[in-house]
């Protein structure tokens, strides 16, 4: 309680020799300081009295208090007053002053009684204290300059200037203090805000209230003053960054996560929470993006590179208070291969002529990949091994060309099938397929089958029969490759190659025009040409080569001996003759060849058969015997000559052969030999019959002959109007023979088969006037055209043997525009007589066929 005795013992010293002399008074009076240490002593009662200290003793000297606590003690022995207790002014007199003890000091003997006043002065013992040591405010950021916050006061309980003298506040910052002096002296204490309290700078701070008082030392108290700054939503969200850069591949599922955005709120507590929304609600932004409220921008619908490469979105974040901050997520989306490339054929061609050239363009097509970089470039490719190529004519175009030549008999058609892949990983690619049509070019000449034709025929053959056909191909298409076979020009032993064969158009059958005959003719070569349709025509030829068959139709022809009508010939033979002696040799030929020209020679008659015997050879005429003179003289040997045909033919000879040694021996015989007349005039007779016969067949030809003319003439005129496709006629040099065979084999029945409308161009027929149609099924033209001509006749398809004949009834025929004609045509189904008139005919050739009546007939 005493921090500074020294000092203090200095001041009571100095008080003490002050009140002794006061004490001369009569009244002693001593000041003191408070809080004097116990035992010490601070006056001397005897002294300040003036008594001895025999009579303090003596009179049993004694501090008399009243009811007071003894704080002072009395030394009798020296009369000193010595502090009995602490003395407390401020427990003593609190704020009253001057505070002062009061006791007597009571003597007896004689009693005496001296009053004693000790002043206790005021030492500045007490520090000034306030009632507790924090205090605590909670003022909101948003308090308003000026705001006065009521302090308490401190206290300290000494006086004067040891009482409190004033109070300090530390740190000043926002706050200073205000003191209003009060009536009872004391202060009220204020603090006033001066300057803006920011708890997001400063939330809590301390300050320190500081009362001091005056005495020496100074003492003070202090107080803990904490402030809490309270939140008010003063300040805005604010994103950590004005910009955000994300981005996203296209095709990410729905819900894929792509960058965060933050905002901080320096605010606190619910002001300072913050959520993010869209700005761009009214875009379709927002149906693509969502953005959480912890800030995570999260994808929501479908993005497409191909539509939208990039995305700006407009965050605002809004703290509850209201107050907003905006930035803006820049998204960029990947590409990610998912677009094929679009093959769009800007134009194409159907088809190109196998001539075209090379390079020629047959389509041009764009090819689009809306992918970038990788994903979308593309390559075109087209199918291996065809003569096209592509190739890229700009960045999307891309044409196909014919890269070597075209032929459209290897391929007539392709299909080109263009494959675009793009470079992504994996690549995606689609394809097309043009079918090209190759167009044909007749660049292909008709080939024969063969280099060259044999061909066999017998002899005598029927004029109009076919002897074989050529066939020539022709690769080309259609009209290209329609043949057409024609005989070209030449000649056969000086007559035109025409009068031999003819060629049918259409069918390449060669028909024989004529009968042949071996022994004139063996072979013959003509050249038949097959063109095609195409224009210009292509062609070629083949030589056919007609090898005549023999036929045994000559009988052998005796040349000796010489057969004559009148004379008579003989052989001799000597008499003396040996056996196997060589008479005669009959010599004779056969115009045949091979086995029909094989002779053999038989004995047929003789008049000693066993005389003679004739080599089957060689026809050497040899005895068999020995001849004798009994033997007669004339001997007649009939011989055969046959031949080795099938069946042969054969032809006698009759050998003379006189027995004799001299000539004159014969011709007394001779007369015997007249005999055979009778023999002759049979002969006679038979030709004389013949040669009647042929008279008369000739007479009838020349009518025939005339009646035809005229026929054909009107005929001809008639056709030349309509369309008829089928005109039998007779030639000109119809001549009928009746198959006798005793007039030359001249056969020249015709039938005429028009093609267009008045040539003819195909010969045959049949010796016994009928004309034979051989239907090729095959055929085109004409022959379908009577082909369907027989199909009302027999409702088949099967190839029929048509036999007409074309009777033109002349002898009715009163108007020649009116002639009946009358055709019989007989098919091997059965025969129908069409009947129709000439000016029927000549109406149309669709009415000739509705209208002709058809009736059935059998002859
Ligand atoms: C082309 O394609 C068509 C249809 O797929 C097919 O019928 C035809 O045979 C093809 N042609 C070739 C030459 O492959
Ligand atoms: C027949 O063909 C040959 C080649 O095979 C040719 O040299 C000749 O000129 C042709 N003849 C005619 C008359 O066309």
């Amino acid at each position: 309680m005493c921090p500074h005795d020294r000092t203090m013992r200095r001041q009571v010293l100095l008080f003490i020799s002050v009140l002794a002399l006061n004490s001369v008074l009569g009244q002693v009076t001593y000041s003191i300081p408070e809080e004097m240490a116990k035992g010490s002593s601070f006056g001397n009662i005897a002294h300040d009295l003036g008594l001895d200290v025999k009579r303090l003793q003596a009179g049993k000297a004694r501090i008399h208090t009243g009811n007071t606590a003894e704080y002072v003690q009395l030394n009798k022995e020296n009369g000193l007053l010595i502090i009995k207790e602490r003395i407390d002014r401020e427990a003593l007199c609190g704020q009253i002053a001057p505070c002062a003890l009061h006791f007597q000091i009571a003597l007896e003997n004689p009693i005496e009684i001296f009053p004693i006043t000790v002043e206790i002065t005021d030492i500045n013992d007490n520090a000034p204290v306030f009632e507790k040591g924090e205090r605590r405010f909670e003022i909101s950021e948003s308090a308003v300059l000026g705001s006065k916050f009521m302090l308490e006061k401190a206290i300290d309980p000494d006086i004067g200037p040891n009482g409190l003298q004033s109070y300090t506040l530390k740190p000043t910052d926002h706050f200073i203090l205000k003191l209003h002096s009060q009536s009872d002296g004391s202060k009220k204490v204020e603090m006033i805000l001066q300057k803006p309290l920011d708890r997001e700078k400063q939330e809590f701070s301390s300050l320190m209230l500081t009362a001091v008082d005056g005495g020496q030392p100074q003492r003070s108290g202090t107080m803990q003053i904490h402030i809490t700054v309270l939140d008010v939503n003063d300040n805005a969200p604010v994103f950590t960054r004005s910009i955000y850069k994300a981005s996203v591949k296209e095709n990410s599922l729905t819900g894929t996560f792509i960058t965060e955005v933050k905002a901080s709120d320096a605010d606190k507590g619910s002001n300072g929470d913050v959520s993010y929304v869209i700005g761009n609600s009214m875009s379709s932004i927002s149906k693509l993006f969502h953005i959480t409220e912890d800030g995570h921008l999260i994808l929501k619908g479908p993005i497409d590179y191909e539509k939208a490469k990039k995305y700006e979105i407009d965050i605002e974040a809004v703290d509850r208070g209201g107050l907003s901050d905006s930035s803006k997520v820049v998204i960029d989306v990947g590409d990610v291969n998912d677009n094929s490339p679009v093959i769009n054929i800007i134009s194409s061609s159907n088809s190109i002529g196998e001539d075209s050239n090379m390079n020629t363009v047959v389509a041009v097509m764009s090819v689009n990949d809306p992918d970038s970089e990788e994903n979308g470039k593309v390559q075109c490719r087209i199918n291996k091994n065809i003569p096209f190529a592509i190739t890229p004519t700009s960045s999307y175009l891309y044409s196909i060309e014919t890269d070597s030549e075209l032929d459209r008999e290897t391929a007539s058609e392709y299909n080109i099938s263009v494959t675009c892949s793009d470079e992504g990983v994996p690549s995606l690619s689609s394809s097309v397929t043009l079918t090209l049509h190759i167009s044909d070019v007749n660049d292909n000449a008709p080939v024969f089958e063969k280099s060259s034709y044999e061909a066999y025929i017998v002899e005598n053959n029927t004029p109009g029969l076919s002897i074989f056909t050529v066939k020539a191909r022709d690769a080309d298409w259609n009209q290209n490759a329609r043949v057409s076979y024609m005989l070209e020009d030449s000649s056969v032993n000086g007559v035109p190659v025409s009068s031999y064969v003819s060629v049918s158009a259409d069918s390449g059958v060669i028909h024989a025009v004529r009968s042949f005959d071996y022994e004139q003719i063996k072979d013959f070569q003509f050249r038949v040409k097959a063109q095609d349709g195409g224009s210009p025509p292509l062609s070629s030829n083949v030589t056919v080569k007609v090898l005549i068959q023999d036929q045994n139709d000559n009988p052998p022809q005796v040349l000796y001996p010489v057969q004559t009508g009148g004379s008579v010939v003989a052989e001799m033979v000597p008499p003396s003759a040996d056996v196997g002696y060589l008479v005669t040799k009959v010599v004779a030929v056969d115009v045949d060849s091979g086995q029909n020209a094989w002779l053999s020679y038989k004995l047929h008659k003789a008049t000693d058969r066993a005389l003679f015997e004739v080599g089957l050879q060689n026809g050497e005429i040899r005895t068999v015997r020995q001849v004798s003179d009994k033997d007669a003289v004339k001997q007649r040997l009939t011989v055969i000559v046959e031949d080795n045909g099938q069946p042969s033919r054969s032809a006698t000879v009759v050998v003379n052969v006189a027995v004799a040694d001299s000539f004159p021996e014969v011709l007394s015989g001779l007369t015997d030999f007249a005999q055979d007349k009778e023999y002759n005039d049979n002969l006679t007779f038979y030709l004389v019959l013949a040669l009647a016969v042929v008279s008369f067949l000739f007479i009838t030809c020349l009518v025939v002959i005339i009646s035809v003319k005229i026929y054909r003439w009107r005929q001809s005129r008639v056709l030349y109007h309509s369309n008829l496709p089928v005109i039998p006629y007779y030639p000109p040099r119809y001549s009928d023979t009746l198959g006798t065979g005793t007039l030359p084999h001249v056969y020249n029945y015709e039938v005429c088969r028009t093609t267009d409308s008045r040539k003819s161009d195909c010969k045959f027929g049949r010796a016994a006037s009928q004309n034979v149609l051989i239907m090729d099924p095959s055929s085109t033209g004409t022959m379908q055209r009577i082909q369907s001509e027989k199909k009302t006749l027999t409702g088949t398809r099967m190839p029929v043997f048509l036999t007409c004949w074309m009777t033109p009834l002349l002898t009715e025929c009163q108007s020649p525009r009116m002639c009946p004609l009358v055709l019989i045509v007989e098919s091997s189904m059965q025969f129908a007589l069409l009947t129709t008139s000439r000016s029927k005919i000549s109406s149309s050739a669709s009415k000739r066929r509705m209208e002709a009546p058809l009736h059935s007939a059998v002859t």
